[in-house]
């Protein structure tokens, strides 16, 4: 049954030009039917690069919007439109505009898990991969970060150097994972390496062998010559990566790192957006999309 849902996908979207993205957090049965698998960073930029004249993301809110922000000629689809990023939703732009008055000499840096909208009054984006880097090289060296409170603490754990501050923001997914969860996986596979999202509390991350985006725990527990891994983030990525490595061991830190709007996406979502059934077209007021634009070019800019 999944494979036909599959071979009928695989034909609508060449018939209907649709080129399919999805985020590494997707189920497999998703990521197999994808044109493209990638961290939020790689997908937001992959559109602008694809021939098609439409594109689907299978994934989060904030990721089809970043796609229809970079590529407006396009005609861009949440393949199911109740996956929204919690972390995404909780702070918006009266709210950041009003912390900015109080604190007018902070540069804005900007999680890319943040609505077009709150995007606006943002100086720069940047993603789990590129955080540390980024703040690091910005002349601002008084910086608010947004929302996520466990990215930017690992931030500022990074750059000393600057002055960070924060909200009480963040993944409520990564936020479950515990230093006792870190205790107990270790006890029980004393020779894995431990790699950890940066979404998650400091007192994890801080135990990590490896931070980073979900590409990049997955880059890094593929080219290791370890043989045993901990993954510190969405269940899925240890689940694809015990396929894609299969002679190595993967083992969740926890079994509680499930994200529902990811997971609420399925393969009879994506066949009906190709039927004109289901999904939702993404569509922005040209004044905030261009707004939004200039902190994700910001971002680009600065090498992503
Ligand atoms: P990545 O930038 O690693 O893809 O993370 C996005 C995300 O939502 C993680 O929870
Ligand atoms: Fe948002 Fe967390 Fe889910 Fe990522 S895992 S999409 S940050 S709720």
């Amino acid at each position: 049954m999944i494979r036909e849902i599959q071979e009928e996908i695989l034909r609508l979207k060449q018939e209907k030009d649709v080129c399919i993205l999805a985020h590494s957090y997707q189920a497999s049965e998703i990521t197999e039917i994808a044109d493209f698998v990638g961290d939020s960073y790689a997908l937001s930029v992959k559109a602008q690069d694809v021939p098609q004249k439409n594109v689907m993301m299978c994934g989060v809110r904030f990721m089809a919007e970043t796609v229809k922000i970079l590529s407006p000629e396009k005609t861009v689809y949440l393949a199911n439109p109740i996956a929204g990023c919690p972390m995404a939703e909780q702070m918006d732009r009266e709210l950041i505009s009003a912390v900015k008055k109080q604190f007018p000499d902070y540069a804005v840096v900007a999680y890319i898990n943040t609505t077009a909208d709150l995007k606006t009054v943002c100086d720069v984006c940047v993603t789990s991969s590129s955080a540390v880097r980024i703040v690091k090289e910005m002349e601002a060296d008084k910086i608010l970060f947004i929302p996520d409170c466990n990215l930017g603490q690992y931030v500022a754990d990074q750059v000393p150097d600057k002055q960070i501050k924060l909200l009480q923001g963040g993944c409520p997914i990564h936020a479950r994972v515990q230093k006792r969860d870190v205790d107990k996986a270790r006890a029980l596979h004393p020779n894995a390496k431990l790699l950890v999202h940066p979404e998650c509390q400091p007192e994890v991350v801080r135990e990590a062998d490896y931070v980073g985006s979900t590409s990049g725990i997955m880059n890094e527990a593929k080219q290791s010559d370890e043989k045993e891994f901990i993954i510190g983030t969405e269940i899925s990525i240890a689940e694809h990566l015990q396929y894609a490595c299969p002679e190595k061991k993967f083992y969740p830190l926890t079994k509680e790192l499930i994200c529902p709007n990811m997971k609420a996406t399925t393969l009879v979502d994506v066949l009906n957006v190709l039927r004109g059934e289901g999904g939702e077209e993404i569509v922005l007021e040209e004044e905030t999309r261009l707004a939004a634009k200039r902190c994700i070019d910001e971002m680009i800019r600065r090498g992503g």
